[in-house]
């Protein structure tokens, strides 16, 4: 038999008269599961403007709140950022721009090689997916050394500010999340050597889709890193799952979605758990997000902040693990939930 060819989604969704999707994109769940997710209102609201306070009531109630946020949601709005509105537009056309090149401009299509400096591919592992994802992707390694795709010169031109902006939004959450973890401010920064902290940029492409309830943009997974800032092209389709249940998230106007990932989860000995997060598509128009994961360093071996385990009374419920080590097992197996933070959890 002819080896499965794999060619982007784009091109798939843009065949004339497509009417059904191909089997492989069935996603063997039920549809009405799929669409029965509500959107909710109480999804908290973090002002990062408030973590970094001068007045210490007003930052204190802010890492406070980010505090619940992680804990009950490991997800949050984030408003009054400071990532200017109009880089993230920019970026987020950048992205659709790219997508819209020929296929003979874009860096190589790379079902494998997950950990290559820019990889432009489909599904999440099409090497090894048994339901693809109703998705084309990039992902660009762009700190500590900046990368870039040749084109689009709008990429080029706005990447570095945004990735930049995107750290020092980090910078901040990091520093309450130590506060909030009872360590000192710069804990978080100091052990996970995040002056070199891998940042990966995502263009995500999610095209019409004919038959949106049967197929998946992203299966459910969490994020390995710490924190991922999230944005789209005003199209939903995230969805988080919070007690047991899909909710739809919409993005208030200049916001940005953070979902926290399994290093966060692993550095406060689990207290705030990574969230368990898919995309839907629709049948109507294109969907377009950018995800920025913000993890350690490569190089840092993580293991649960060292107070927080004495304070346990020396329980660990993680083991110790190289980032880059986690980071190759996770992006080379299938996605499927929370798998790869199972395997370093430790069962007492
Ligand atoms: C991701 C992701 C969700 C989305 O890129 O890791 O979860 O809404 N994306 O695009
Ligand atoms: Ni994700």
């Amino acid at each position: 038999m002819a080896a499965r060819s794999i060619c982007c989604v784009k091109q798939l969704a843009e065949s004339p008269n497509l009417s059904s999707i191909p089997s492989n994109y069935v996603y063997h769940s039920d549809a009405a599961e799929i669409s029965a997710a509500k959107f909710e209102a109480s999804i908290p609201i973090i002002d990062l403007s408030l973590l970094a306070s001068q007045n210490p009531h007003l930052k204190l109630k802010a890492v406070h709140d980010l505090d619940q946020a992680c804990q009950q949601w490991g997800f949050f709005i984030l408003v009054n950022h400071g990532v200017p509105e109009e880089l993230i537009r920019g970026v987020i056309e950048a992205a659709s721009e790219f997508f819209d090149l020929p296929e003979a401009e874009k860096p190589e299509f790379q079902p494998e090689n997950v950990l290559s400096r820019i990889r432009y591919g489909t599904s999440f592992n099409a090497a090894t997916d048994n339901v693809f994802c109703w998705r084309d992707f990039v992902k660009v390694f762009v700190h500590p050394h900046f990368t870039c795709p040749d084109k689009p010169q709008s990429l080029r031109k706005l990447l570095p500010e945004y990735c930049e902006r995107g750290r020092d939004v980090v910078t901040k959450l990091s520093k309450a999340i130590s506060e909030s973890l009872g360590l000192e401010e710069t804990e978080m920064a100091t052990v996970l050597e995040l002056s070199s902290s891998l940042q990966i940029f995502v263009a995500n492409y999610y095209p019409r889709c004919p038959n949106p309830k049967a197929a998946m943009g992203i299966l459910p997974h969490s994020d390995h890193g710490l924190f991922t800032l999230l944005v789209q092209n005003d199209v939903g389709g995230l969805q988080i799952q919070h007690d047991g249940r899909w909710l739809s998230v919409s993005a208030p106007a200049n916001s940005i979605l953070v979902n926290t990932g399994d290093h966060l989860e692993i550095f406060s000995n689990g207290k705030y758990k990574s969230v368990l997060h898919r995309a839907v598509v629709n049948d109507q128009t294109t969907r377009i997000s950018v995800a920025t994961a913000n993890g350690p360093s490569l190089n840092a071996v993580v293991s649960p902040a060292r107070q927080l385990v004495e304070a346990e009374g020396g329980a660990a419920a993680y083991a110790a693990m190289k980032y880059e080590d986690y980071l190759l097992e996770q992006q080379s197996s299938q996605l499927d939930g929370k798998t790869m933070l199972k395997r370093v959890r430790i069962h007492q």
